[in-house]
């Protein structure tokens, strides 16, 4: 027996099997949903609109024949379509023109630029929501599907991303797809052995190590991918089971191995990935924040795009000020806009130091805060935080702060020794210092000494595109961090259950955050 179900907006029919869920027709039907929680029913981010019985989640309710399923906007991954931006045209001497494909393979989105081989030129820059959402929005979720159901639906899904990007771009200047001469990745570990097909099972279990640390490089179609001249893939090497090519990268690009100045990078995508260190050493290790920062798992969460709350202000009269992506109307609040709503909450004494909200009001049958009403809204549903939200976010938080923590102490420093604190990734760039203090996210330095490096992965990508002896230099970087399994340190759970307090139980650790509030308000 099989179901004939209707999706809406696209209009498409999708046939599966009676007793399959509305997912896996979407899945089967290449639907653009996401699956955060990889259809656990945990993550609510999947609901779906039935004529006649209202939202359900998707991956919790059986197909129906003749069923008539909508897709609203705040379940779609993002933009699978890949948004091209052409920064530079076809060169002069087009006929004869060499291009290279660099990429930063994150586990959201895909990020590329199309640069001219011979003069380094960017020419286009390009990105897509990863499409591998669809097996789950965090890295373990994805091993556990491979570990049940083999690596071929997550490696096509890469090749059809990658697929899609480089032609797209190739397309935009009006060049020949036989002038894509060569291809650099950066991803986490996992995602780059998922790349390879290469079995991500020991990444997920102690001792956490890459069962292929350094792939080799290897021509494109051995990886199942099509394009005429057969390009090499060169792909990043990896640091250990959490610290992947990207952050190997992002240390090539942002040139903390080369400098004297004692250094602390970290990098917000779906995990905080930290390296401390300078020229003569250099100290890794992997936060486990969970999805918090992509806005995963919280009742009025969204990814970073259009439409999503990236930022708050905390007025005068007390009240909260927002702005969206783009300008557009709100759908959703992003990571950023969430660690900015609770840093201006909690300067406004609206959240206590436990992280506990203050009076709240009832905000879809729980305690929480209203930030936006229903009918400034896209879709007339009112946008706020509950408990449970704030509580996950400083989670999340807590986990890189003691991280940080942990590499300063392993390593014998301090705060005040640090020269430098370099954000990167998609998150960092959009992230107010201010506010990743006031939560305590980040140490509390000079804002001077904090600095955006933007999107490092892609950078470290370009450059070993362009250059042999950055590859050489990204086999040395990868050979001689040291990477910290932060479970096996002493203190890290003493330090995590510290540092759930807005900003820190330790006041001493943020004597600027602390004492801001008044000034922080009246500033605005
Ligand atoms: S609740 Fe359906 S995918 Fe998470």
């Amino acid at each position: 027996m099989t179901a004939r179900v209707r999706f809406q907006p696209e209009n498409r029919i999708v046939e599966v099997p009676s007793g399959a869920s509305i997912a896996d027709a979407a899945r089967s039907g290449d639907l653009a949903m996401g699956f955060p929680c990889a259809g656990t029913g945990t993550c609510g981010r999947c609901r779906v609109i039935l004529a006649d019985r209202g939202s359900v989640l998707a991956c919790q309710t059986q197909v129906e024949d003749g069923m008539s399923v909508e897709i609203p906007v705040t379940s779609r991954p993002g933009d699978l379509e890949p948004s091209v931006v052409v920064s530079s045209g076809c060169p002069e001497t087009c006929d004869d023109a060499r291009y290279g494909f660099a990429l930063d393979l994150g586990t959201s989105t895909l990020a590329a630029e199309l640069v001219d081989l011979d003069d380094g030129q960017v020419l286009v820059r390009a990105g897509c929501a990863n499409s591998q959402v669809a097996f789950g929005s965090e890295v373990t979720r994805r091993i556990e599907h491979v570990e049940a159901h083999g690596s071929e639906d997550l490696a096509q899904a890469i090749q059809r991303d990658m697929t899609a990007l480089a032609r797209s771009m190739i397309d935009a200047i009006g060049a020949s797809q036989k002038d894509l001469q060569a291809i650099a990745v950066a991803g986490n570990t996992a995602m780059e052995h998922f790349l390879y097909r290469y079995d991500p099972s020991s990444i997920r279990q102690a001792p956490h190590v890459p069962l292929v640390p350094a792939p080799p490089s290897i021509a494109s179609s051995k990886l199942g991918l099509s394009f005429p001249a057969d390009p090499q893939v060169y792909a990043m090497p990896c640091i250990g089971g959490w610290v992947g090519g990207d952050i190997t990268s992002g240390i090539l690009a942002t040139g903390i191995h080369q400098a004297d100045t004692l250094t602390l990078f970290v990098d917000l995508g779906t995990n905080g990935e930290i390296v401390l260190g300078n020229r003569d050493w250099m100290m890794t290790c992997a936060a486990s924040a969970g999805p918090a920062f992509e806005g995963c798992g919280m009742v009025c969460g969204c990814g970073a795009r259009p439409g999503a709350i990236d930022r708050t202000t905390l007025l005068a009269n007390g009240e909260l000020g927002w702005q969206t992506i783009r300008g557009q109307a709100p759908h959703g609040i992003c990571g950023t806009g969430l660690i900015s709503l609770a840093a201006n909450l909690f300067r406004a004494g609206r959240i206590d130091r436990a992280g506990q909200l203050r009076n709240p009001e009832n905000y879809r049958g729980e305690p929480g805060v209203v930030l936006v009403p229903a009918e400034q809204t896209a879709d007339q549903r009112a946008i706020g935080l509950v408990q449970r939200d704030l509580d996950e976010l400083l989670r999340a938080k807590a986990a890189v702060f003691a991280g940080i923590q942990s590499l300063l102490e392993a390593s014998g420093v301090g705060v005040s020794d640090l020269g430098r604190l370099v954000l990167a990734g998609g998150f960092g760039n959009v992230l107010q210092p201010r506010d990743a203090i006031a939560v305590g996210l980040i140490p509390d330095l000079p804002i001077d000494r904090i600095e955006f490096a933007g999107n490092t992965s892609l950078q470290g990508a370009r450059l070993a595109l362009l250059d042999a002896s950055a590859k050489e230099e990204a086999t040395r970087i990868a050979g001689s961090a040291l990477y910290m399994e932060l479970i096996d340190q002493p203190n890290y759970f003493e330090a995590f259950s510290a540092a759930q307090f807005l900003p820190h139980t330790d006041l001493s650790l943020f004597p600027n955050a602390s004492g801001s509030s008044q000034a922080e308000r009246s500033s605005e």
